[in-house]
C-alpha cells in the first residue's frame, strides 16, 4: 500500500515572529492550517497513510493541532527528524515508518493546487523508479532543476548558478524504496545537508528511470510573509457563494462571496468577499475587504481591513488607516490610544515589521 511522508521539521525563519510560536506549516490560510490543504490533496490521491516528519520543537504542536488524522480520514503518524540535515535525511529518518512501500513525498509548506491522483496513478502504473513534479519558472535558480527527454529526468541539479532548464522541482516525489540506495551513497551539500535531489541524480546515475510529471498550475513555497498572503488569496478565490452561520444586521452589506462560522456578529459593516469569519468574531463599524481571513473569537471595530490574515483573538479598533496585506499573529492588539502625549506605541515580538505612513 502506498503511503506519503510530509516534510514539516522546517524552522520557518523568514517567517518570524509567527513562527516563534507556530509551526509554519500550521498557520492559517483561509482559516485553516496551511498543510491541512496538503493532507486533502494527498487523501484525494487514494493516499491515507501518512507520516508527518517534524522536529522536537514542534512535535507538540502538530499531535495537537492535526492529530491522529481521523479528522481528514486517513492515519496520521509523527517521525521526529532530530537535527535538519536534509530532505534526504528526512526521508532516511521515516524508513521504518515506509516499511518497504512506495511512497509519496510532499514538503509541508509548498501549497499545490493541483490533483495528485495523475501523478500518482502514472508513477503506479509506469513502474519506474521515481517520479518528480515539475514545473516551469522564471528563474530556477531557487530551485532543484529538471532536465527532461522523452518524458524522462535524465539529470538533476540543486540549485544550479547556471540552470540547464526552466524546470523546478517543486516538492512533490514518487518513490521506490531505492530511494534509500541513493541516500546512502550520496554526501553532504555545500550547505551542509544531504539533498534528495542528489539521491535522484544518483538513482539516474545507476541507470534507475525518474519521471518527469510537468504541471501548471499554481503552486507557491509558503516561505515568507507575501507567499502566505498569495496563498490566502488564491484559497479565497475559490470560495462559492455565501454561507453565514452567525448574525448580520440590517445596517450591514454583503457583498461577493462571504463565509461567516457561527456565534460571530456583524454589525452596520461591510464585508466584501471573498472573505472568510471565524467562530464568536464581532466586526463592528467596519470594511473587511477582499482577500481577508479572520480567525476565531476576532474583534475588530472601526477599521478597514483588507488582504489580510488576522488570526484568532485579536482586537483591532479605530485604526483611520486601511490595514493591507498584514498578518497578525494570535491574540494581536492594534488599537488607537486617545492617550497624551501622542505617541505610536509599540510592544512587538523580536523580528516583527510595522510600517506606518
Ligand atoms: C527544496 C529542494 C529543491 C526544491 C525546493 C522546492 O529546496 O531542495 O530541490 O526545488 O525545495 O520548494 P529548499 O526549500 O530546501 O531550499
Amino acid at each position: 500500500m502506498l503511503k506519503a511522508i510530509v516534510l514539516c521539521a522546517g524552522k520557518g525563519t523568514r517567517l518570524r515572529p509567527l513562527t516563534h510560536t507556530t509551526a509554519k506549516h500550521l498557520i492559517p490560510v483561509a482559516n485553516r492550517p496551511v498543510i491541512s490543504y496538503t493532507l486533502e490533496t494527498i487523501r484525494s490521491a487514494g493516499i491515507s497513510d501518512v507520516a508527518l516528519v517534524v522536529s522536537p520543537t514542534n512535535r507538540d504542536e502538530f499531535e495537537r493541532v492535526i492529530g491522529d488524522g481521523s479528522k481528514f480520514g486517513m492515519r496520521i503518524s509523527y517521525v521526529v527528524q532530530e537535527e535538519p540535515k536534509g530532505l534526504a535525511h528526512a526521508v532516511w529518518v521515516a524508513k521504518d515508518f515506509l516499511d518497504g512501500e512506495d511512497f509519496l513525498m510532499y514538503l509541508g509548506d509548498n501549497l499545490i493546487m493541483e490533483d495528485l491522483k495523475p501523478f500518482v496513478d502514472d508513477f503506479k502504473e509506469e513502474g519506474v523508479d521515481a517520479s518528480i513534479l515539475l514545473t516551469p519558472v522564471e528563474d530556477p535558480r531557487r530551485f532543484g532543476v529538471a532536465v527532461v527527454e522523452g518524458g524522462e529526468v535524465i539529470r538533476v541539479v540543486e540549485k544550479p548558478k547556471v540552470p540547464p532548464s526552466n524546470l523546478a522541482i517543486i516538492g512533490v516525489y514518487m518513490f521506490k524504496p531505492v530511494i534509500f540506495e541513493g541516500i546512502e551513497n550520496i554526501k553532504p551539500s555545500w550547505r551542509g545537508e544531504l539533498e534528495i535531489t542528489d539521491a535522484i541524480e544518483y538513482l539516474i546515475e545507476s541507470g534507475y528511470r525518474v519521471k518527469a510529471h510537468v504541471v501548471y498550475g499554481w503552486w507557491k513555497d509558503t516561505g515568507k510573509p507575501e507567499d502566505l498572503l498569495e496563498a490566502n488569496r488564491k484559497v479565497l478565490e475559490t470560495l462559492k457563494g455565501t454561507s453565514i452561520k452567525g448574525n448580520v444586521d440590517d445596517k450591514s452589506i454583503l457583498q461577493g462571496s462571504v463565509d461567516i462560522d457561527e456565534g460571530s456578529i456583524i454589525v452596520n459593516s461591510v464585508v466584501r468577499g471573498p472573505v472568510v469569519i471565524g467562530k464568536n468574531s464581532v466586526i463592528k463599524n467596519s470594511y473587511i475587504g477582499p482577500y481577508t481571513s479572520i480567525g476565531d473569537g476576532v474583534s475588530v471595530d472601526g477599521c478597514e481591513i483588507e488582504n489580510s490574515i488576522v488570526m484568532e483573538e485579536s482586537v483591532v479598533m479605530n485604526i483611520s488607516e486601511r490595514i493591507d496585506s498584514s498578518i497578525l499573529g494570535k491574540k494581536s492588539r492594534v488599537v488607537k490610544s486617545s492617550e497624551k502625549p501622542r505617541s505610536v506605541k509599540l510592544i512587538i515580538g523580536d523580528l516583527s515589521s510595522v510600517e506606518i505612513p
